[in-house]
């Protein structure tokens, strides 16, 4: 080994210690006759300290002529500090050099490799192998590299097999659009990139694999946002002969396990919600629990009262802000102008300030007298001091926008602590989703979800309103995870699909394998994926997933670093029979 410690493992219990070192420069501080060197690797930074007099002199000149990010190898001795540094682990002890080797020069860095740096964004991607120095980038790696070896230890335990499954597919269909490659030796065809294992982890079951995992790259090609990168991670998971409840307990237990080991954190039992009553209190599928901010109801006393807005609305919905009442004039200003961004859509936004006093102070003075308002309090629980805020509409449009409300106010009011975390069970979820577009329905997880057995008889009646046995994991109000008991069964897979519109031959060309398998003791089973990248982030108390994925890509799913996606030749386009089309206008 070119050394005898690591940068970050030194104390003073090392004292007098001989050792050699090797890692990055970080830092040189010339005084003159005296040199120090922030020795920099993946385990910390020592000091080493070069001095005149006792050393021979090229030893202070070799010193003197490091830059930084050169990588050197260095033995000494280790001395106790005279002015100690307790914000480094290793700040008791330097290391009084007594040779140095250049291992290798490096180019001066494009920025700071420290965890305050002066790169932007783009510059840190293009030299995402520089920005990975930096002791804050590297921990989140850090802590990644720590889920999955206890996300490992856990469903090994626990009994499941992980197996993987090809990268090069057909066609998945979790509602984005697919990445495909095309076939050199299949001419004109193509293969496409998993966006989950989902078919093959169902054929596992029929295989009789009975508890199976994966922590597998997925792949989508969707609109990129701060929780979503086109190919990311997840920790797949399908079990046979359980129904709902045991893969609730099961997979509670590894994101409990996960809790426990990596953050130290015991969470009680997962707290439990439809997803009619997520939609009904929240305005999302995926609600924010740390804070409540529940939704009220107001048609009953705001309506009829001649203030037209309301009156033709479909649905006059608030939320109460506790203590909120002391926002001026100009932060309510500030809100309903974000409500009517484009983003949001909203026509605009009535308050009522809860005065100290006992009276109300609304944007709707005009419509609505004190005694009108007081009743509007009383429905919505709100206390002297608290803030109301109402915006009315088509009912799904304006549960949509409160939902961004809502989530903004929690956040301006600190109720969204990164280290309170609150896992929530969303269950019964709809079958079906009616698409406006494309006029007819789409699986809202995936085709193979089952519906709830009481409710298959409304499959050919009511569609929209059958429940699926289908579930998601919501932490913080992210969508961690989702799943479902599936479809074991070939006929009902049959009636599902032509209730998605499939015809019975697009049904088999895409699908036939799964229903063939079906049709050779197919156990029922179940199963559940977790986004890997969103757990860690979770964890890491950050938005961005990107920042927990060595290489990710930008938001426009570009690899700034290689420069890809790129051109190929001519030649790789001839033999794969490929001819572009001019560009379309996306
Ligand atoms: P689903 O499509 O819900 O289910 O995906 C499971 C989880 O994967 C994460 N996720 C993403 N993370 C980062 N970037 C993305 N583009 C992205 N898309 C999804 C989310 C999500 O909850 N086969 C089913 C699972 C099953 O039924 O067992 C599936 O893939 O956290």
């Amino acid at each position: 080994m070119l050394r005898t410690h690591t940068c970050g493992e030194l104390r003073l219990e090392n004292i007098d210690k001989e050792v050699t070192l090797a890692g990055w420069v970080q830092r040189v501080r010339n005084k003159g006759g005296l040199i120090w060197v922030d020795l920099r690797d993946r385990y910390g930074v020592t000091q080493l300290i070069f001095e005149e007099g006792d050393a021979d002199k090229s030893l202070l000149e070799k010193a003197a002529s490091l830059g930084r990010e050169f990588v050197v190898q260095a033995k000494g001795t280790v001395i106790e500090r005279t002015s100690k540094n307790d914000k480094l682990p290793t700040g008791d002890i330097e290391v009084k050099a007594s040779e140095i080797i250049i291992l290798n020069k490096a180019k001066v860095p494009p920025f700071i490799i420290e965890d305050e740096t002066d790169g932007g964004e783009d510059l840190r991607m293009k030299f995402r192998y520089l920005d990975l120095r930096r002791p804050n980038v590297r921990k989140k790696l850090q802590l990644r590299h720590r889920m999955m070896q206890e996300t490992r230890r856990y469903m090994d335990v626990e009994g499941f097999m992980e197996v993987e499954t090809p990268v090069l597919i057909k066609s998945t269909p979790e509602g984005a659009r697919d990445f495909v490659v095309p076939s050199r030796i299949n001419q004109g065809e193509f293969y496409a990139l998993p966006q989950s294992p989902q078919t093959f982890k169902q054929l596992l079951m029929v295989s009789g694999f009975d508890r199976y995992f994966q922590i597998v790259k997925c792949f989508r090609d969707e609109d990129l946002r701060a929780d979503r990168q086109p190919e990311f991670t997840q920790i797949d998971c399908e079990m046979s002969f359980v129904d709902q409840e045991d893969i609730l307990q099961t997979f509670e237990g590894l994101i409990r396990h996960l809790f426990r080991e990596v953050k130290g954190l015991e969470l009680g039992e997962f707290a439990r919600m439809d997803y009619s009553e997520a939609m009904r209190q929240y305005g999302n599928d995926k609600p924010d629990t740390r804070f409540e901010m529940k939704f009220v109801e107001l048609n009953d006393v705001a309506q009829g009262q001649g203030f037209k807005v309301f009156d033709d609305a479909e649905l006059v919905v608030g939320i109460c802000a506790k203590g909120a009442a002391t926002h001026t004039r100009k932060q309510l200003d500030a809100l309903t102008d974000w409500v009517k961004r484009p983003q949001i859509g909203a026509k605009g936004l009535v308050y009522v300030k809860c005065n100290e006093d006992g009276s109300f102070k609304s944007s709707v003075d005009k419509f609505f007298d004190q005694q009108a308002l007081a009743q509007w309090a009383n429905k919505m629980g709100a206390a002297q001091g608290d803030l109301l805020l109402v915006l009315s509409g088509e009912e799904n449009a304006v549960r949509k926008q409160l939902s961004e409300l809502r989530l903004k106010l929690g956040e301006e009011l600190g109720l969204r602590d990164k280290s309170d975390y609150k896992p929530l069970w969303v269950l019964d979820f709809p079958l079906l989703e009616w698409d406006e577009e494309t006029h007819r329905y789409h699986a809202m997880h995936h085709p193979f979800t089952s519906p709830k057995i009481e409710d298959v008889e409304l499959l050919a009646s009511d569609p929209g309103r059958v429940r699926a046995n289908a579930y998601d994991l919501v932490i913080n109000g992210v969508e961690i995870g989702g799943g479902s008991i599936r479809i074991h069964d070939k006929q009902l897979q049959e009636l599902m699909f032509k209730n998605l519109g499939f015809t019975e031959e697009e049904a088999k060309a895409q699908f036939g394998f799964l229903m063939e398998a079906f049709e050779y003791g197919a156990p029922p089973h179940g199963g559940i994926a977790f986004g890997f990248d969103r757990l860690c982030a979770i964890f890491g108390g950050t938005d961005s997933i990107r920042d927990y994925i060595a290489f990710p890509k930008n938001n426009s799913g570009r690899d700034v670093m290689i420069d890809s996606p790129s051109k190929i030749s001519d030649d790789q386009l001839e033999e794969l029979s490929i001819q572009l089309l001019k560009k379309k206008p996306l």
